[in-house]
């Protein structure tokens, strides 16, 4: 069977994207798999490109050797060779590997698509997707079930007060790499904002910022049934105050360049709440395959920060035992076509 890697896509993440996408479907291919990479373009666009490309390939936008495909045709064009649907080759493909982060790729319209066209993608179902990407939504879900979580609110350039005092962290509601997040003082500050801030356009929510909140990470997998990884505890930089985009991935090497701890050395009984709230998380949410959950813990006390839907390296390096990467991927399509 023939999986596709999906991956780029208009979004704020798409350099992350192109990583995981080219991780994934490498560790497919070497896994004797018959894996056929889709690049996403910045813009939009679909491009099926080489198998075993790197990163650098894809700094000027599609690499060498890409096939455009009918851009107007969106996704259904993406699965046929050699420029669009006339004349072209169809290319069977049994399932699509969702390597996307934020935007349409991450926020169900993709997997909503996919779906329409029966095709089976992980990173879905898409109502799961969406709610997974929606900071607001997400967040009243977890407080209208009791989950220990920072309260969040809508925030306006109108928003007159907040049920909490400052300082304030202001977040894009659709975001995600911690993209176009801001510590800021008072309200007024976080009004002016939200006003001019080109991250915050599609919608923004505002948090307590509180200092010295520990970092930590729970991946889990939901087939054959729920089961989570190692715990992590992302490092932030000495002189940081927050795990921004430049802690998580301008440290130098790799994809999640910041220094970790895995497993992290927690209390256990905060490393047992972690696990029950993160399979809370995935039955609430309805997601499949393979997320992250990332926690705060302030003052000793666990707090749910937020899901990704589809993590960075599909959180891979969470699951450095028991089980290897080819068979994480492959048992989340599975899971997809199943
Ligand atoms: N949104 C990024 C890729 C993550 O959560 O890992
Ligand atoms: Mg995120």
């Amino acid at each position: 069977s023939t999986t596709a890697v999906i991956f780029g896509g208009p979004s704020p993440e798409h350099d992350i994207s192109i990583l995981t996408g080219l991780q994934c479907e490498r560790v497919l291919t070497d896994a004797g798999q018959d894996v056929v990479p889709i690049y996403w373009g910045r813009t939009g666009g679909w491009h099926l490109v080489p198998n075993g490309g790197e990163a650098k390939d894809y700094v000027d936008g599609p690499p060498s050797g890409a096939k455009d495909v009918e851009p107007r045709l969106g996704a259904a064009a993406g699965f046929y060779a050699g420029g669009g649907l006339r004349g072209a080759k169809k290319i069977a493909v049994d399932a699509v590997l969702n390597c996307c982060h934020g935007g349409p790729g991450e926020r169900g319209l993709l997997n909503g698509l996919l779906d329409l066209m029966g095709i089976p993608a992980t990173g879905g179902p898409a109502g799961a997707a969406e709610l997974g990407m929606d900071k607001l939504a997400f967040g009243t879900l977890l407080e209208a079930h009791g989950l220990p979580t920072l309260q969040r609110r809508a925030i306006t350039p109108d928003t007159k007060d907040l049920p909490f005092g400052g300082p304030y962290i202001v977040k894009p509601r659709f975001g995600g790499s911690s993209i176009g997040i801001e510590v800021v003082e008072d309200l007024g500050t976080a009004r002016d904002l939200v006003r001019a801030a080109p991250a915050l356009r599609l919608g923004a929510v505002v948090e307590p910022f509180v200092k010295g909140a520990v970092d930590l990470n729970l991946g889990f997998r939901t087939w054959p049934h729920f089961s989570s990884s190692l715990l992590e505890r992302p490092l932030r930089p000495e002189d940081g105050e927050i795990y921004d985009y430049k802690a998580k991935y301008l440290g130098g090497a790799g994809l999640v360049s910041a220094p970790r701890e895995i497993p992290a050395k927690v209390d256990p009984a905060i490393e047992a709440e972690a696990r029950e709230l993160a399979e809370t998380v995935a039955t609430l949410t309805g997601i499949q395959g393979l997320c992250r959950v990332d926690f705060l813990v302030i003052d000793g006390v666990l707090h749910v920060n937020e899901i990704n839907t589809i993590p960075g390296a599909m959180g891979l390096y969470l699951w450095p035992n028991e089980v290897s990467y080819a068979e994480l991927l492959t048992g989340a399509v599975a899971e997809a076509v199943a």
